[in-house]
């Protein structure tokens, strides 16, 4: 079996649309409740009664839902129910399980997309363009290209010789896998938890509880799609309570993780701790941060470095992993280009995330905004570093932190290596003749790996550019925005600190919440 997917198609929304009139109706609806989120194990919802709520961003006196957490207790209930249906569920052909995560494609493209837009604009704080790519098109492709790698997968078959048939069957891993998701991007819930389900395992997702809404629509339009009860199963926790609970049972077979790099850390050493208890090695599977840089070249074409630069590292408030935070400049070009920058960055509307001529609207949540909020009293305060644009934030109402810019004349100085995850953007300009040198220090100064652009006309630069930097990005872009990676068309992932790097997006992704058998028989 095989099947022809292409990637969804972006809508627009703009005044007047039928589309637009949709959005807005499921918009008005969520402004006026309270959802209510129960976990949900072998299909049973329960409302546990450890109640906690996700609050709109931009007005963090809207509670958009209200959640129960899982105890240890459920946690430890969720993974005996899995566990008691995987053989069922790992049985079915895979043509069948495929076909569920398509019509889940099908389901959010034609019956949710709107309420899921609405979700992930009041919930996770995006606009109207940005939830559309992630929550609608992102989302669908996941779904859509995993189903068609599955079937593919199927058919890389070994050799076989005279009197002996060879085969490989991809069975799922023997266990469950535990799917752990960030709230910056609703796709990646729907495939960090739908892609080991494809293949046959069964899951404990938990989801981020800052984007809660959006993760529960998910779900269920997984559910709506034939995924039966149990295989994935949904639960919302502490993610202490939740880490320790799965690494401290015999069956974990995998880890789907995308979050922050001492999280995952923190997950890996309590596998390595736990090694004796596992009946199999259980596969870390992991996103994690990045410190995104844009090289520019004294040869780059200076608007396409600001349009890319403003919108790399202010779209979504700086909080996509890939996002622009680190910028070289030729010392040459820095003038007219800071006008380049100031001049746009003056025109981005910042506002609230339903308001659809917004550009940037609030951080996720009062600790990001409490972190973001350091870090620009640590640029005010340090004497090599000076704010250029922005560097005001305002939680009053919702989580607002302007578009800053900040120019530095220390390449070193720990806000061009650690990372923000805000609308924040430091430019270090340097001497022209230095641009090698400047290079091998883009290359070693983050620990992370994970996007970078170098914008050069100069074919040679980009050549010599691209071996300097070429394990400093797994997502390496020339002439384009670090940012904004589309599924099949750019996989995505980052290696060094950013992650295990298995290109969630890609051909292989499916691949690696499978254990293939070798079958050789004789004639
Ligand atoms: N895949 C997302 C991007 O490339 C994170 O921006």
């Amino acid at each position: 079996a095989t099947v022809e997917v292409e990637n969804e198609p972006c809508l627009n929304y703009l005044k007047g649309s039928e589309e637009r009139q949709k959005v807005e109706e499921a918009l008005k609806e969520m402004r006026s409740k309270t959802e209510e989120i129960p976990c949900v194990i072998g299909g049973e919802e329960i409302f546990t009664g450890d109640v906690h709520y996700q609050v709109c961003p931009h007005n963090h006196q809207h509670k958009l839902a209200k959640f129960h957490y899982a105890s240890a207790d459920h946690i430890r209930l969720a993974i005996d129910r899995a566990l008691a249906i995987r053989a069922g569920w790992e049985k079915r052909p895979m043509a069948e399980r495929a076909d569920i995560f398509l019509e889940a494609a099908r389901l959010l493209s034609e019956k949710y997309r709107y309420k899921m837009l609405a979700a992930t604009m009041l919930g996770q704080g995006k606009n109207i363009q940005q939830a559309e790519i992630d929550a609608a098109a992102e989302l669908i492709d996941f779904w859509r290209w995993n189903a068609k790698h599955s079937l593919d997968l199927q058919k890389q078959q070994p050799i076989s010789t005279e009197g002996v048939t060879n085969s490989i069957i991809y069975r799922g891993l023997e266990g469950f896998v535990a799917a752990v998701s960030p709230f910056n991007f609703t796709a990646i819930g729907g495939n960090l938890s739908g892609a080991p389900a494809l293949m046959g395992n069964v899951v404990l997702w938990k989801p981020s509880d800052t984007a809660m809404l959006s993760s529960w629509i998910a779900y269920n339009i997984m559910r709506e799609a034939g995924v039966p009860e149990g295989v994935i199963n949904f639960v919302p926790a502490d993610g202490p309570t939740f880490g320790d609970a799965i690494t401290s049972s015999p069956h974990l077979a995998g880890i789907n993780f995308t979050g922050s790099v001492q999280t995952f850390q923190h997950l890996w050493r309590q596998v390595g701790q736990n090694l004796g208890l596992y009946k199999t090695f259980p596969r870390l599977v992991g996103e994690c941060g990045g410190k995104n840089y844009h090289f520019v070249h004294s040869s780059a074409d200076l608007e396409s470095v600001a349009n890319g630069t403003i919108r790399s590292a202010f779209e979504y408030g700086g909080q996509k992993c890939s996002a622009c935070s680190r910028m070289y400049v030729p010392s040459s070009m820095w003038p007219k280009l800071k006008d380049e920058l100031l001049t746009r960055v003056k025109e981005v509307k910042m506002g609230d995330a339903d308001d659809f001529t917004t550009f940037i609207s609030a951080v996720i949540d009062d600790k990001s905004f409490g972190r973001i909020k350091n870090w620009l009293e640590h640029a005010k305060s340090s004497s090599n570093l000076k704010v250029i644009a922005g560097g005001n934030c305002d939680d009053s109402r919702g989580y607002f932190v302007e578009p800053t810019i900040i120019e530095t004349s220390d390449p070193k100085e720990k806000i061009m290596q650690e990372e923000i995850f805000g609308p924040v953007l430091t430019v270090y300009p340097y001497p022209d003749e230095k641009y090698r040198e400047v290079l091998e220090m883009v290359n070693e100064t983050s620990p992370f790996g994970l996007t970078g652009a170098v914008f050069a006309k100069d074919v040679n630069v980009v050549k010599e550019a691209h071996e300097i930097l070429k394990m400093s990005a797994g997502n390496f872009y020339i002439n384009d925005k670090s940012t904004g990676s589309v599924v099949m068309q750019q996989p995505f992932g980052g290696a060094r600190l950013s992650g295990t790097n298995d290109k969630a997006g890609g051909p292989h992704y499916v691949l690696k919440f499978c254990s293939p058998q070798a079958i050789k028989e004789s004639h």
